[in-house]
Order: structure tokens, then C-alpha cells, then sequence
């Protein structure tokens, strides 16, 4: 389960502007829940998404993680949420562009020290077999189609086996099949157990969440029904 409580965060800007971007965020998702957010660009999304898989820390406010708020978490606890209980979708993919499909997805397993062990290259096998990549297991990045790319950022963000799925706008430049195709993915990891947070353009995607928000002036709050 995941709680923020009145999640406010600031980025200094050069010459001392403060760029107030989350103002009180309250949030509560529960375990196996689908949340989905929408919100126009520069609305904090990403910024929040970052707050909840610890790669941020908010200028205040609280986050909790399964009970344990992230900011009394040591370096060890940190590292452990977001490398074995988080699974990052970034905005873009953000693919390695010199390693492998395999080896992109093989990353996370890499990076975690005391994790590795051949269980997780079976893993690795079963996920692209899985997301239709079996066949482009060693090509670079730049040699698949942008819709592969993203399978691998969603084979490679559950290699660890997370039980949380932070997903940020993983559809952006596709065409609407090769969307429904990764909202497809993501749905049915949904109903297999995971919990996901979907940050999305596409209101057909957001809506078949159980609950959907918006940002607005740095909070969030029910999405508009009138744009489903
Ligand atoms: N590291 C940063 N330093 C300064 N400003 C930032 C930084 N990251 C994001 N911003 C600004 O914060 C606002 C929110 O960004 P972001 O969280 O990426 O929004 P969204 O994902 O909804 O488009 C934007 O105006 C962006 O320019
Ligand atoms: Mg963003």
C-alpha cells in the first residue's frame, strides 16, 4: 500500500525562483489497486511518480510505503524499495542504447547488489517471450520499433518482481493499436496482482481505472467524467 500525505514539492530554479510544482497531494493506493492520472505537461506528474519510487524526496510531506514512511528509510531500505519492490516505467523508456533487449531488461538485476542468480536470465526470457520480443533479444534499442522499445521498459521495470508498477505516460508516440497494446499489458499485470499507477494521455486508457485523477494547480483530484 502506498499513502502520501500533504506531498508538496519545490524545484529551485537558477537566479532563486521557486517553482512551486506539487502543492498537498494526498493519495492512497492500495495493494492490487489501478490509479490512473491525467493532467496537462508541466502539471507534476512525473515529479510525483518520481516522489513515489523514491527517486525524489519531497520538500515535505509524507510518504508511506507498506507501512513504513520513505524518509525514515536507511539507505539500505531505500535502495531495496526501489529496486525490488518498484517497478519504473520511465517517460521515454529511457533504454541504455549501447546494451542489448536482453541486457536492457537484465539491468535492474545487475544493479541490485545480492539479487543476481540465473532464475532472473529465465525471467528475463520468459518476459520478452512474454511481451512478443523473443526474436529481438539481441538487438540494440535503436534497431526496434518504438512499441518493442516500450515492452522492453515494461519487461525490464518487472524483472525484479515488484508488487508496485509505476507507469509514466508509457503509450506517448505510439499509434492507437500499439497503445491498446501496452494498456492491454499493463491491465492484465493489473488483474494478475499488481498494483499499477498509470500516468496517461489517452483517456480511453485512464478510465478503466478504478479511480482516475487529475493534477490541478499541484493537487490531485477526481478526473472530469465529462471527458470520458
Ligand atoms: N529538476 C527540475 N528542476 C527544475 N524544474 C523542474 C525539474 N523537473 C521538472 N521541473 C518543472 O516542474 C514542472 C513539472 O514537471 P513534471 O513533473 O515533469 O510534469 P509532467 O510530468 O506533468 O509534465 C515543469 O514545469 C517542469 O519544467
Ligand atoms: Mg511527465
Amino acid at each position: 500500500m502506498i499513502q502520501l500525505k500533504d506531498v508538496r514539492h519545490s524545484y529551485q530554479r537558477p537566479g532563486g525562483e521557486t517553482l512551486t510544482v506539487l502543492d498537498g497531494v494526498d493519495l492512497t493506493i492500495e495493494k492490487g489497486d489501478l490509479v490512473s492520472i491525467v493532467g496537462p505537461s508541466g502539471g507534476g506528474k512525473t515529479t510525483l511518480l518520481n516522489i513515489i519510487g523514491c527517486l525524489l524526496r519531497p520538500t515535505s510531506g509524507e510518504v508511506i510505503i507498506d507501512g513504513k514512511p520513505v524518509q525514515s528509510m536507511t539507505e539500505k531500505e531505500l535502495a531495496h524499495t526501489r529496486n525490488l519492490k518498484i517497478g519504473f516505467i520511465f517517460q521515454g523508456s529511457h533504454l541504455i542504447p549501447t546494451l542489448t533487449v536482453l541486457e536492457n531488461i537484465m539491468l535492474p538485476v545487475w544493479l541490485g547488489k545480492g539479487v543476481q542468480g540465473r532464475g532472473h536470465a529465465v525471467r528475463a526470457r520468459e518476459l520478452a517471450e512474454r511481451f512478443g520480443l523473443s526474436d529481438r533479444l539481441n538487438h540494440l534499442p535503436h534497431e526496434i520499433s518504438l512499441g518493442q522499445r516500450r515492452r522492453v521498459a515494461i519487461a525490464r521495470a518487472l524483472i525484479n518482481g515488484p508488487t508496485i508498477l509505476l507507469a509514466d505516460e508509457p503509450t506517448n508516440d505510439l499509434d492507437p493499436p500499439r497503445a491498446k497494446q501496452i494498456g492491454d499489458i499493463l491491465f492484465s499485470l493489473n488483474q494478475e496482482g499488481l498494483t499499477l499507477l498509470l500516468v496517461t494521455h489517452r483517456w480511453d486508457l485512464a478510465k478503466q481505472a478504478k479511480r482516475c485523477y487529475e493534477t490541478k494547480d499541484g493537487k490531485l483530484q477526481p478526473a472530469e467524467l465529462s471527458h470520458l
